[in-house]
C-alpha cells in the first residue's frame, strides 16, 4: 500500500502515544491530524491510520463515521456547518440554511463548483445558549443571524 500519509503525521502521533494509554486511544487525534493533512479522510488514508493503530481499516471507518467533525468525503476550502437542531431552529436556523443556499448556490450536503465553500447540516454544536450556531471549518459562529452569515461569507469571498 503507497503511503498517504506524512512523516509530519506520524512525528505528532509519535509525541502523543506516551499522553495514551495504548495505541487504540490514538484513533481520534490520528483522524483529526490525517484531517488536517488532507481535508478529508479518504479510504487509503483509513487503512493507513488502522495499519498505524493496529487495528481493521472498518473499525477506523466506524469511528470516523460517527462523529460529524470528520469528513469522508471532500469539501470545499470552507465547510460551513450550520446547525438545525431545536435550539438553533427556534431561532432561525431554518431561514439561515435557506440564505445559505441561495447565496451560495448550492443545497446543503453540496460543494461550490470552484471548491470554495461546502454546506453541512450539524445536529447541535453545543452552543444551543448562543444559538443559532455554526462551524466554518473550525471556527465557531455564534449568534448567527442574516447579517452575519453574509458578512461572514463575503469576508471569505474576498480573502481569496
Ligand atoms: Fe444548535 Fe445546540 S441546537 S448548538
Amino acid at each position: 500500500m503507497e503511503k498517504q500519509l506524512s512523516n509530519k503525521f506520524y512525528e505528532a502521533m509519535k509525541k502523543l502515544e506516551p499522553r495514551y494509554p495504548n495505541k487504540k486511544a490514538l484513533i481520534l487525534p490520528a483522524l483529526h491530524e490525517a484531517q488536517k493533512e488532507w481535508g478529508w479522510l479518504p479510504k487509503e488514508v483509513l487503512a493507513e491510520i488502522g495499519e498505524y493503530i493496529g487495528v481493521h481499516a472498518a473499525q477506523i471507518r466506524e469511528v470516523a463515521s460517527f462523529y460529524t467533525m470528520y469528513n469522508l468525503n471532500p469539501v470545499g476550502k470552507n465547510h460551513l456547518r450550520i446547525c438545525t437542531n431545536v435550539a438553533c431552529c427556534l431561532r432561525g436556523a431554518d431561514d439561515l440554511m435557506s440564505y445559505a443556499e441561495r447565496k451560495l448556490g448550492i443545497k446543503c450536503g453540496e460543494t461550490t463548483s470552484d471548491g470554495m465553500f461546502t454546506l453541512s447540516e450539524e445536529e447541535c454544536l453545543g452552543a444551543c445558549t448562543t444559538a443559532p450556531a455554526m462551524m466554518a471549518n473550525d471556527d465557531y459562529v455564534e449568534n448567527l443571524d442574516i447579517n452575519s452569515l453574509n458578512a461572514y461569507i463575503e469576508k471569505v469571498k474576498n480573502e481569496r
